[in-house]
């Protein structure tokens, strides 16, 4: 044994430590160049059979020998760990402004944004928001309304009546019987609005849907009079229509309410009929229990359909009804 292959054999293994590209391949080198079966541990074995001097000085040769090999080994593991890492760190990175293909988020009907649209309205002037049931009895959907059975809005082509006939249920045809249920069950003053679904055996065409919507509005206070239903519903279309709108009232009938009228508004250069209106008819409010004395009232009621349409220059009915994205998307999200 000669102490210059000692230093080969440090040699060999420093710069197979540097040549290995990874980890594995410095398994390799650790098990050839300080394995069991390496020159240094072979050498190390053989020290038992020299003298005694010999074993001092080679002892220590292969003493240190064996010491800088494992530093060398130790030294490659680190960089070979590190150079793995940062691999890893490459070849997994995420990158997180990569646009992705989001699921859409739901949106509000525009006949639901438009009655939530005016039931705010009407709170913010201290109405409060009053509903009730789509399957109505006839008596508060005509009788108490002063519709008696031979108007023609009872008719087999307006009402869809529930059987068995005998019930008196309907499916209601206005939301009118909504005041009734209020006036019924509250004590002026009552200052309510009721917007709701409402059905009329009509078919579905550009103008028409047998299920659409209606709201009504409802004040019965002491001293109410015309000028506080026309200064109602002057705010209320400036409201939906912007503030160059102007209303007019046209005389008209409604059983429940005298005087009745139509409110026409003037919007896009032309005249367009709103809705109805009217003085609640005492006759109606002594039906209710309500003092006529001391009490008046106003009610009005308009479609959120007609109001949307005209709003919004809609020109078929079937677009509101159908429910299609493509419509409906237009009129934003309004969560
Ligand atoms: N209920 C009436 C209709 O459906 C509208 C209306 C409501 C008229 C209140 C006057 C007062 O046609």
């Amino acid at each position: 044994m000669r102490a210059e292959e000692i230093s080969a054999w440090v040699e060999q293994a420093q710069a197979a430590c540097a040549s290995a590209k990874d980890l594995d391949g410095l398994k390799v080198v650790r098990t050839a160049h300080s394995g069991d079966k390496s020159p240094i541990a072979l050498a190390s074995r053989a020290l038992g059979s020299m003298s005694a001097e010999e074993k001092v000085v080679f002892g220590k040769l292969i003493g240190d020998a064996k010491a800088s090999v494992s530093q060398f080994l130790a030294a490659a593991l680190l960089k070979l760990e590190a150079q793995r890492d940062q691999k890893i760190l490459l070849e997994e990175v995420v990158d997180i402004t990569l646009p992705v293909n989001r699921a859409h988020r739901g949106g509000l009907h525009p006949i639901t944004i438009i009655k939530n649209e005016v039931s705010d309205f009407f709170i913010e002037q201290g109405f409060s928001v009053e509903e009730g049931p789509e399957l109505e009895s006839g008596w508060l959907n005509f009788d108490a309304l002063n519709i008696p059975p031979d108007h023609p809005a009872r008719t087999m082509q307006d009402t869809f009546f529930i059987e068995p006939i005998e019930s008196g249920m309907v499916l209601r045809t206005h939301t009118s019987p909504v005041q009734v249920r209020t006036m019924l069950t509250q004590e002026p003053p009552i200052y309510v609005v009721c917007p709701g679904r409402t059905f009329r055996a009509d078919e579905l065409d550009a103008t028409h849907s047998p299920v659409f919507h209606q709201v009504e509005g409802l004040v019965v206070d002491k001293g109410i009079t015309m000028a506080h239903l026309k200064g109602t519903l002057d705010n209320f279309a400036r409201h939906m229509f912007g503030p160059d709108v102007t209303t007019r009232l046209r005389p008209s009938f409604f059983p429940f309410t005298e005087p009745s009228a139509e409110v026409d508004i003037y919007f896009n250069n032309r005249w367009i009929e709103w809705g109805g209106c009217g003085m609640v008819n005492p006759k109606v409010l002594a039906t209710c229990g309500i003092d006529t004395d001391v009490y008046s009232g106003f009610a009005f009621g308009m479609g959120l359909e007609r109001t949307l349409m005209v709003r919004h220059g809609i020109t078929d009915m079937h677009d509101i009804v159908e429910g299609d994205i493509r419509f409906t998307r237009q009129f934003g999200v309004g969560l």
